[in-house]
């Protein structure tokens, strides 16, 4: 599932047909196959000629468009740390294996411990059981149903494996440039002690050459849900601070930023009230 278009799934019918045109074009398709298993899952709900697949074949269908795919296991794999590079093309493989050596090591550990490839081993498997999808992107379900009831507004229907909430009509009173998405994940911090991501004009707002700021598409909030570690009870607590930050929400104010990197910004840079 997409995570930064509201962790919407990519239909099996829309990677064939980028398969085509990467085929037609001579360009590699590399999936992002972080998040496969929880696309599966909405591939077998929605896509008609897949309700009789198993969540498995749905994945193994998608893999074989691809020439290759890139996973971080932290997602999909059901683990804290790894991830890894598949190709169909073995030359490139022999390439991309060269300078592994110079930087994660030898391919048969590509920086990861012996422990951590087991984890993912097992990780890619577990991931694939109905039970646990079911539980995973119920859960995630269950806290977009409730902030939606409650008048929150966020991107429908609930994505995979995070709500993302629409800053901008949640905000309506702070201007992009002032990054009503950053306000309300650092709102949500300071009354519940809940970490969210602003998806918004931090992450994708950018500068023309004259200095003036194009904002991004959306301001969304991500509340990305970890796997396996919340009750319902933490989930409950999740919807109880938005019912904190709804009241007096038009007092809230926008951010500017102090600092910024050349690139990536969203990852280091610093903030001031406006
Ligand atoms: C779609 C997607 N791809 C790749 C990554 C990068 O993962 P990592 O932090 O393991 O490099 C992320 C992390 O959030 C992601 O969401």
């Amino acid at each position: 599932t997409n995570n930064s278009g509201g962790g919407q799934p990519v239909s099996m019918e829309n990677a064939r047909q980028i398969a085509e045109i990467a085929g037609e074009k001579g360009i590699l398709f590399v999936l992002d196959a972080c998040r496969i298993a929880e696309n599966a899952y909405f591939i077998k709900q929605r896509e008609a000629g897949f309700e009789d697949k198993t969540y498995r074949e749905i994945a193994q269908e998608m893999f074989r468009l691809a020439d290759g795919a890139i996973m971080s296991a932290k997602k999909d794999a059901l683990v804290n740390m790894g991830g890894f590079l598949a190709l169909k093309d073995l030359d490139l493989a022999l390439q991309c294996r060269t300078s592994l050596i110079i930087t994660e090591g030898y391919s048969t550990y590509g920086g990861l411990s012996g422990r951590d490839m087991e984890a993912i081993a097992i990780g890619l498997r577990e991931v694939f059981d109905p039970h646990y999808l079911e539980y995973r992107i119920r859960s995630t379900t269950y806290v977009g149903d409730k902030l939606h009831e409650m008048g929150v507004p966020i991107i429908r229907p609930v994505g995979g494996h995070a709500v993302y909430i629409d800053a901008k009509s949640f905000y309506p009173h702070i201007p992009p440039e002032q990054f009503p998405g950053q306000a309300l994940a650092c709102k949500l911090y300071e009354v519940a002690g809940i970490r969210a991501c602003e998806i918004g004009s931090v992450m994708f707002g950018h500068y023309e050459e004259d200095g003036t700021f194009v904002p991004a598409a959306m301001e969304l909030v991500r509340l990305a849900i970890p796997r396996r570690v919340y009750t319902q009870s933490h989930m409950d607590y999740v919807t109880e601070a938005f019912r904190e930050l709804l009241d007096g929400r038009e007092k809230v104010k926008g951010f500017r930023i102090t600092y910024e990197p050349p690139f990536l910004r969203h990852f280091t840079a610093h903030f001031e009230h406006v």
